[in-house]
């Protein structure tokens, strides 16, 4: 494909400030020469917000192009009386993307697409490069609902954008079913739906921005798996849970060139 490939590491609640240093200091010397010698893929860490400033410090250290640093998420308001929060500008100190609109998050801290929305727009202004996830559950995609559900969920996340905004994003289809369980998506059933996706945001910004962005796979990837995902035209990337909390992950990234 001639768009950069993207594998992002999601590591969720998993390594405060201290393991993530270690963890990072770990994995960085064979990953800085993965990618150094893997100029087409860009590997993105997410960690906790609270280890980012680690993280941050071990990869100056270092400077290497290509791997980036990303949070989990943010809030859209720009500052003030929001407990807990943290705003894109913040972010954007330390960070280069953000996930957003995860499906723990959508699960756990009621996020709506309105609410996704909101970030991405916060997320763009501040020159962050977006992460939106999108995925069905179990029972949607038994009873075949996969389809609709998406398209509400890529219409209504990615509504409101620029004309100039709208290349400059990254789309992962998880799959709930497939996250953390062991059992991925087939291949098949990946680019169904990433081809789909790619539909529904042609219609939206037109075919050169669908063209632009970024779609990933994720759901139990893994360094045996992503050859598979990675191999397909349509696929541009992985967003990887469980797999990028160890030294697996630079095989990861290695398999998936
Ligand atoms: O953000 C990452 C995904 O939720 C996938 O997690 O690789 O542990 O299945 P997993």
């Amino acid at each position: 494909a001639t768009r950069t490939a993207i594998i992002a590491g999601n590591w969720k609640m998993n390594y405060g400030p201290r393991q993530a240093a270690d963890f990072v200091k770990q994995i960085l010397p064979a990953l800085a020469h993965v990618i150094r010698t893997h100029p087409h893929i860009v590997s993105i860490l997410c960690p906790p917000d609270i280890s980012l400033q680690v993280v941050r410090d071990v990869l100056d250290a270092q400077p290497t192009r290509g791997i980036e640093l990303g949070a989990q998420n943010l809030y859209f308001e720009e500052k003030g009386a929001y407990t807990g929060e943290i705003s894109a500008e913040m972010v954007k100190e330390l960070c280069s993307a953000v996930i957003l609109g995860h499906s723990e998050r959508r699960t756990y801290f009621a996020e709506t697409d309105e609410l996704v929305n909101k970030k991405l727009l916060a997320a763009l202004k501040h020159h962050l490069l977006p992460i939106v996830c999108v995925g069905e559950t179990l029972q949607q995609y038994e009873s075949g609902q996969t389809s609709q559900i998406i398209e509400q969920q890529v219409r209504h996340s990615l509504a409101n954008l620029q004309p100039e905004q709208a290349g400059q994003i990254v789309i992962a289809y998880e799959p709930l079913w497939a996250i953390g369980s062991g059992k991925a998506a087939t291949v098949d059933d990946a680019v169904k739906v990433i081809r789909q996706i790619r539909q529904i945001y042609s219609s939206q910004y037109g075919s050169s921005a669908a063209q632009a962005i970024r779609i990933l796979y994720g759901g139990s990837v893994t360094a045996d798996n992503i050859a598979a995902f990675t191999a397909q035209e349509d696929i541009d990337g992985a967003l990887v849970g469980g797999a990028s909390l160890k030294a697996e992950f630079v095989d990861l990234v290695r398999n998936s060139s």
